[in-house]
C-alpha cells in the first residue's frame, strides 16, 4: 500500500515517525486479530491542537464545486446525449435507524440460522434477492466527518460509533477511553500492557515491521474493526472459520495473531496450513497470547499448564510438519518464518505423512473456497537457495517493479508492457483526477477501488496520506490480485452483486472504473449502488468511469439517491467514448427516536463468581455465573425487557441466549453486565 506516502509536514518533527513511514513501506502484512495502535507512532495531539485542527464541517467542497463547474460544461458542449433526469427519479428513502450499522453478509440476527461448527454462523452469507434492503442506510445521529488523518488515529467521534460498552469492556486494556464527546486511543490492547508502541518496538527488533490489513470477524469485539476504519487504518470484517480468507496465495510477508484464539493446532492444523497459503515465501508468522508464554500467564489465562503445554506442543508440531522454523520465542511472542522454497519441504514428506501437499487446485482461488488441509505449493525453484515464485524488491521500489506474476507470465493476456502501460496511464489520470476533487488536502483516507485491476489506481497515489483497498472479481481470466500483493499493496478478491465486508460508512471516496460493463448483465445496478451508498461516508466522492449510456443510466439512479453528481469528459478530450462521472454523497442522518434510558433490577442472583474476566477469552467458560433475572425499564419508544440470566450468557461455546427484544448481551466485567438494546447500550452493575 502506499502508506509511506504520508506528507512531509506530518513526519519532518519526530525521528521516530521517519524510522516509522520507512518502516511501512516495506510491504504487507496481515494482522489476524489486532494492533490496533500500530499506527499510533506518534504522540497524541493535545486537545487545542484537536480542536483547531480539526474541522468537523465539511471542507470547501472541491468534489461538489467541480460538479459545478466548467468540466461538466465542456462535457455538455460536446455532446447530444438527454441528460434530463428530473424526470421519473426515483427517490430511496431511509432505512430504519437500527440499520445504521448493518453489514447484509454479517448480520449476527441472519447468522444464527447457519451451522455453528467451525465458526461457520460467522462467516459471510447474504440474504437473498428477496430480503435485501432497498433504502439508504441511515448515519447516526449527531454523526460528524472524521478525524482528518493522522489525528484520528488518536481521536473518534463518540457519536458516530456511539459503543460506551467498548470502552467498559477494554478499560482494564487502556486500549479505549471516552472523552466527553470523542472516543481517545492511548495505545493499549489486550497483549500491550505497555502500549501497542512497545509491541511494535519489540517486534521490529526481531524482524522489519511492514504496514498492516487487519480482519476481525463481526463479534463481541465487533467494533476493532469498525472502529480501525474510522480511524483510518486498513481493515475488512473476516474469519478464520471453514473458508479461505479472500486473499490470493503468497501475499503477505507477515501474518500476526495476537490473543485471537483461533485454534490453530485443532483440524490437523488447518488454519495454520491457511496462513501457510497466504505468507510469501521467507514470509514470518508471529503468535502471541494463549498458548504462548504460559509458563508466565497460565493462571491468569485460567487453564492448567498441562492444557496450555499440550496446545503449544502441537501448534509447533504442525509448524515443524508444514516447513516452518521456529525463528525466536522471546518475550511474548513467538516467530516462525515459512521457507523461501519447498525443495527441502517435499523431501520431508518422506517423514512427515501429513499433511500432502496439494495436488490440483488453485492456490489462489479464495472466494467461498473451502480451506484445505494440505500445503500450498510453491513454484519451483532450480536452486535450494532461490525464491519461489521470484525474490521481490524492497519498498517503495517494490511498487512500480514488474510483479514476478507478471514477469513469469503467470497471468493470460498480461505482460510487462501492459503493466507499464498501465501505469503511464494511472499517473495520467491521478494528475487530471486532481482538478476533479481534492485528492491531494487530506480529505480522503480510507480509498477503494471497486475494480483494480493492475493496482495502478493504487500505485499513483503513493504520495498522498491514503491507502487503497483493491478489490478484484473473483474466479477471473486474469486475476490480478497476486500481482497487486507483490507490488506491495492490499486489497481482496470481492463479487459487487453481494455486499462488501465491511461496516457502512467506512469509505471516502469509492473509484468505479468499469464496474458496470462488468456487472450489469450479472446483477442489478440498483442494488450495487445502494450498497455503494451504504459503504460511503457522507460528503464522501465516488469517481466512476464507463461508457456515456451506462454513466447516464448510474447518474439517474444516485439522482434518487442524495448524491450530486456530473459526467464529466475523459482525460483525453470529449471524443473518448469513455466518460467519467464524479458523485458526492451529501449529508444526512436518521433521526433518533425515544431516548433509550435504561434501568435494571436485580432479583434472585446467586452464586455469581466473577472472577478475573478478561472479556472475549474463551478461557471464561471455566467461570461460573449462576442465575440472575434482569428486569430493563425503558423510557421513550422502547420496549421493556425482562428475562433470565444464566451462566451461558459467558459462554462463547453456546448460542448466545438472549433477553426477549434484546439486541445484543456482551457480557460481564467484574461485576458489570453489559447489554444494548435496540436504542441504547446499558450497563447494569451486579451488588
Ligand atoms: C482478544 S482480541 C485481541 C485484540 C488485540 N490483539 C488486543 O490485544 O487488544 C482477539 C481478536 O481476534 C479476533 N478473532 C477471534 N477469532 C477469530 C477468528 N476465527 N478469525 C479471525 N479473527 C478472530 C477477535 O474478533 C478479536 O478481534
Ligand atoms: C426535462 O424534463 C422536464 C420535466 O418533465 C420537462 O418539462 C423539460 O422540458 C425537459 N427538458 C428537456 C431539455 O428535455
Ligand atoms: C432491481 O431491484 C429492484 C428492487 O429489488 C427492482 O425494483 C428493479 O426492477 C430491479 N431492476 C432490474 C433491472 O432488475
Amino acid at each position: 500500500m502506499g502508506k509511506d506516502g504520508s506528507p512531509k509536514q506530518y513526519y519532518q518533527f519526530d525521528p521516530k515517525r521517519n524510522r516509522l513511514s520507512w518502516i511501512l513501506g516495506v510491504s504487507g502484512l496481515c494482522i489476524l486479530s489486532y494492533i490496533m495502535g500500530a499506527w499510533k507512532n506518534t504522540p497524541a495531539p493535545n486537545q487545542s491542537e484537536v480542536y483547531t485542527k480539526v474541522d468537523c464541517k465539511p471542507p470547501s467542497d472541491m468534489a461538489s464545486s467541480a460538479i459545478q463547474s466548467g468540466f461538466a460544461l465542456d462535457f455538455q458542449s460536446h455532446h447530444q446525449i438527454d441528460l434530463n433526469n428530473s424526470e421519473g427519479v426515483q427517490e430511496f428513502q431511509p432505512c430504519d435507524l437500527k440499520f445504521s450499522e448493518y453489514t447484509p453478509c454479517q448480520d449476527p440476527v441472519r447468522g444464527r440460522k447457519f451451522d455453528r461448527n467451525m465458526l461457520k454462523y460467522r462467516e459471510r452469507h447474504c440474504p437473498s434477492k428477496e430480503e435485501q434492503l432497498y433504502c439508504l442506510i441511515p448515519a447516526p445521529p449527531n454523526y460528524k466527518a472524521p478525524f482528518k488523518w493522522p489525528q484520528s488515529r488518536d481521536y473518534a467521534w463518540y457519536d458516530n460509533i456511539p459503543h460506551k460498552e467498548l470502552s467498559i469492556e477494554k478499560a482494564i486494556q487502556n486500549w479505549i477511553q471516552v472523552e466527553g464527546d470523542r472516543f481517545r486511543f492511548p495505545g493499549g490492547g489486550t497483549m500491550f500492557p505497555r502500549g501497542a508502541d512497545a509491541y511494535i518496538d519489540d517486534i521490529n527488533e526481531l524482524i522489519p515491521l511492514t504496514n498492516a490489513m487487519s480482519f476481525a470477524p463481526r463479534d463481541t469485539h465487533e467494533a476493532q474493526v469498525q472502529f480501525a476504519l474510522e480511524r483510518g487504518v486498513p481493515a475488512m470484517i473476516g474469519i478464520m472459520a471453514s473458508q479461505r480468507i479472500p486473499y490470493p496465495a503468497r501475499a503477505f510477508d507477515m501474518a500476526h495473531c495476537s490473543r485471537c484464539l483461533i485454534p490453530w493446532h485443532k483440524f490437523d492444523g488447518m488454519y495454520l496450513i491457511e496462513v501457510d497459503r497466504v505468507l510469501r515465501p521467507g514470509g514470518y508468522w508471529i503468535l502471541s497470547g494463549p498458548p504462548i508464554r504460559w509458563k508466565k500467564y497460565w493462571r491468569g489465562w485460567e487453564r492448567t499448564q498441562e492444557d496450555l503445554k499440550q496446545e503449544q506442543d502441537a501448534i509447533e508440531d504442525v509448524a515443524t510438519r508444514i516447513c516452518w522454523k521456529k525463528v525466536v520465542e522471546k518475550d511474548d511472542l513467538s516467530i516462525w518464518q515459512k521457507p523461501k522454497n519447498h525443495m527441502e519441504c517435499i523431501q520431508n514428506r518422506q517423514t512427515f505423512k501429513t499433511p500432502h501437499i496439494c495436488q490440483s487446485d488453485n492456490p489462489d482461488m479464495a472466494w467461498y473456497q473451502n480451506m484445505e488441509k494440505c500445503i500450498t505449493p510453491l513454484p519451483e525453484v532450480t536452486s535450494a537457495d532461490s525464491v519461489a515464485g521470484g525474490a521481490l524488491e524492497k519498498w517503495p521500489k517494490r511498487a512500480f517493479a514488474v510483479p514476478p506474476r507478471i514477469s513469469s507470465g503467470s497471468i493470460p493476456s498480461i505482460d510487462v508492457e501492459k503493466f507499464q502501460k498501465d501505469n503511464e496511464i494511472w499517473r495520467e489520470r491521478i494528475a487530471y483526477y486532481k482538478h476533479l476533487i481534492p485528492l491531494a488536502q487530506g480529505r480522503y483516507r480510507n480509498i477503494i477501488d471497486m475494480n483494480s485491476y493492475l493496482g495502478g489506481f493504487a500505485a499513483a497515489l503513493t504520495k498522498f496520506p491514503v491507502w487503497v483497498m483493491n478489490v478484484v472479481p473473483p474466479n477471473s481470466d486474469h486475476d490480478t490480485l497476486g500481482a497487486i500483493y507483490e507490488r506491495g499493496f492490499i486489497g481482496t478478491y470481492h463479487d459487487w452483486c453481494e455486499a462488501f465486508s465491511t461496516y457502512p460508512r467506512t469509505y471516502d471516496l469509492i473509484h468505479a472504473s468499469n464496474v458496470f460493463s462488468i456487472y450489469q448483465d450479472r446483477c442489478n445496478v440498483t442494488h450495487i449502488l445502494l450498497e455503494m451508498d451504504r459503504i460511503l461516508r457522507p460528503e464522501g466522492t465516488v469517481i466512476f468511469r464507463d461508457t456515456v449510456e451506462l454513466l447516464v443510466k448510474v447518474k439517474s439512479i444516485t439522482d434518487g439517491m442524495r448524491w450530486k453528481s456530473n459526467i464529466m469528459d475523459h482525460e483525453s478530450g470529449p471524443f473518448n467514448p469513455e466518460k467519467i462521472l464524479v458523485a458526492v454523497k451529501t449529508y444526512w442522518t436518521g433521526e433518533a427516536k425515544g431516548d433509550g434510558l435504561c434501568s435494571w433490577t436485580w432479583i434472585d442472583h446467586r452464586d455469581f463468581i466473577s472472577g478475573n474476566l478478561d472479556f472475549g477469552d474463551k478461557s471464561i467458560r471455566t467461570a461460573h455465573f449462576g442465575i440472575a433475572r434482569i428486569e430493563v425499564q425503558t423510557k421513550g419508544i422502547m420496549t421493556p425487557e425482562t428475562g433470565s440470566v444464566s451462566s451461558h450468557w459467558l459462554s462463547h461455546a453456546t448460542p448466545e441466549p438472549r433477553l426477549p427484544n434484546c439486541r445484543q448481551s456482551l457480557g460481564m466485567i467484574g461485576r458489570t453486565f453489559l447489554f444494548t438494546t435496540a436504542n441504547a447500550a446499558c450497563t447494569a452493575v451486579m451488588f
